[in-house]
């Protein structure tokens, strides 16, 4: 019978049959010890010279990385392994035995690695991170498809800009100038107004000729749209939407988390309200003109400083430690290597820490100079985000530094109603929407003013014309999700084929 790894613990002490590829191998005494992966999980096999016999142990030790096997042995609990079993192997069919597999056990360069993309996909933190991606994709639909959404799906090909226009990717439409969608917002609005409450859920492109640790050319964004929601409703949405998306992460993807090593304590903190602030209230927070629990974001950030030079040391200090106890000899080949392990962590723990060392001066520097008026740049996000250990959302923007389409606080006009979410621990922006604007009229304004070409935004302007009512919706990036759930670096991991300024291939 064909079993999958995942299933082993259904299967203890019968004998099964695993396909896989050797993910690892080590040969000890007479026994093979294979890492098998086959999709659903990764399993040790223990292969017995005495008894499989010597030709099958000799083409099993030939075998490379990567090599496809069908494999038949008999399941064993070992609290030890990964999955809690292991496999004591009787025999091995060889599918393909194959060598000089590019990436080996060991550290690559991204670039490399981001040029191996087809095959690093099978490497066991992309595997897991792929994992959790799908489970947030999951919870998604489950989240709007229980609240009664009907997901429906926006044109990728489109005539007019959504977001501004200087990140549209031109393409021809034979023969006539049409955009990658920016976003489905537009067509979502004038489906909610078919449906209630609708949700889209596709691919949308932006041309940023820029590298930063969290922009895609191609990106995946869930956009909901209701009508007879204002700008609190949505916040309510919002809001609910991501405590329930990181709730199911944290109960249905923990040994996936595990293995990315995330310490969730964060995630958990979401069952919490979020905090909720005015953009006035925001920057006055920012620049430290306002205290958040009796504490300034500048004495904050100077803590954060000393804390940081303080870590960084002690980390210096236990790798010093344990290269002079390896360097004395005698120690046991298991704890050398545990202690190599250690020492590799630690070094790579330094250079994060090293990194907010040099940013932290700057954070402060452009906290505290920061303009009223403007947009929020990423650091200014970090520094507000560390006042709080839940998501913030910030809303009522000056309408000159957001979209068009935003409907203006009836009670200050100075204000649009947008609202951004910014996730904690660095992550900053994930969701962006707002109330829309339903006064024809000002629309009209607001399409010349971001001299936008009025006869493409006709359709736009008769859902202001028939049965116009209030409405309001979001937009969420899946990677920019899927990173601060699983605290990656930079989003291109978050996707299996990243698109961005530099990378098309493979
Ligand atoms: O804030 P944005 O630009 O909002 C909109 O597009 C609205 N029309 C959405 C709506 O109200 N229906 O984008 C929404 C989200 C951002 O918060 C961010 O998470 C993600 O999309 N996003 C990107 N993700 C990766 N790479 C990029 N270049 C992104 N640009 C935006
Ligand atoms: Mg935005």
């Amino acid at each position: 019978m064909k079993t999958y790894i995942k299933d082993l613990s259904t299967q203890q002490d019968s004998v099964v049959t695993l396909q896989g590829w050797v993910q690892n191998k080590r040969e000890s005494k007479g026994l093979i010890f294979l890492i098998l992966r086959d999709g659903s999980g990764f399993c040790q096999c223990i292969v017995d010279l005495g008894n499989i016999g010597e030709e099958n142990f000799a083409s099993i030790s030939a075998l490379g990385q990567e090599s496809s096997i069908t494999l038949t042995g008999k399941v064993v609990a070992d609290t030890r392994q990964i999955g809690g079993y292991e496999i004591h192997v009787d025999s091995v069919d060889i599918i393909q035995n194959c060598s000089d597999y590019p990436i080996a056990n060991k550290e690559h360069g991204i670039e490399f690695l981001m040029d191996q993309r087809h095959l690093w996909l099978r490497s066991k933190r992309q595997w897991a991170i792929m994992r959790v991606r799908n489970q947030v994709i999951f919870a998604i639909h489950k989240f709007f498809q229980k609240e009664g959404f009907v997901q429906m799906d926006a044109p990728i090909f489109t005539g007019n800009a959504c977001e501004g226009t200087t990140d549209l990717f031109e393409t021809d439409f034979y023969g006539e100038a049409a955009y990658l969608s920016q976003s489905g917002q537009l067509y979502g609005e004038s489906m909610a107004m078919a449906m209630g409450k609708i949700y889209t859920f596709g691919p949308t492109f932006r041309s940023e000729k820029s590298k930063t640790r969290r922009h895609l050319s191609e990106f995946w964004m869930i956009e909901p749209e209701m009508a007879f929601y204002d700008i609190f409703d949505n916040m309510d949405c919002i809001e609910d939407f991501v405590r329930f998306v990181v709730k199911e992460i944290l109960e249905n993807s923990k040994m996936e988390l595990e293995l990315l090593e995330r310490d969730t304590a964060m995630l958990e903190k979401t069952v919490k309200p979020f905090i909720r602030l005015t953009y006035d209230d925001a920057v006055a927070i920012i620049k430290g003109e306002k205290e958040v629990d009796t504490k300034t974001t500048i004495a904050v950030l100077e803590a954060d400083l000393v804390e940081t030079k303080a870590q960084i040391e002690a980390l210096k200090k236990d790798i010093a430690e344990r290269e002079a106890l390896i360097a004395a000899g005698g120690m046991k080949k298991g704890k050398v290597n545990f202690n190599l392990n250690t020492i590799d962590k630690n070094k790579n723990q330094i250079k994060q820490l090293e990194e907010d060392e040099r940013n932290i001066p700057q954070w402060l520097e452009s906290a505290k100079n920061f303009t009223y008026g403007e947009d929020f740049g990423g650091s200014d996000e970090t520094v507000l985000t560390r006042m709080f250990d839940v998501p913030v959302m910030v809303y009522d923007w000056p309408h000159e530094i957001k979209a068009f389409y935003l409907k203006r606080n009836p009670e200050n006009p100075r204000f649009a109603r947008g609202v951004d979410m910014l996730a904690p621990e660095g992550y900053g922006e994930v969701v962006g929407g707002g109330e829309r604007e339903t006064n024809e009229t000002l629309l009209i304004e607001k399409i010349k003013e971001h001299q936008l070409p009025m006869e493409e935004f006709e359709w736009y302007l008769d859902l202001r014309r028939f049965g116009s009512v209030p409405h309001a919706g979001f937009g969420l990036g899946l990677e920019r999700l899927v990173a601060w759930i699983c605290k990656l670096p930079h989003v291109r991991e978050t996707i299996p084929f990243p698109r961005m300024y530099g990378r098309l291939k493979p």
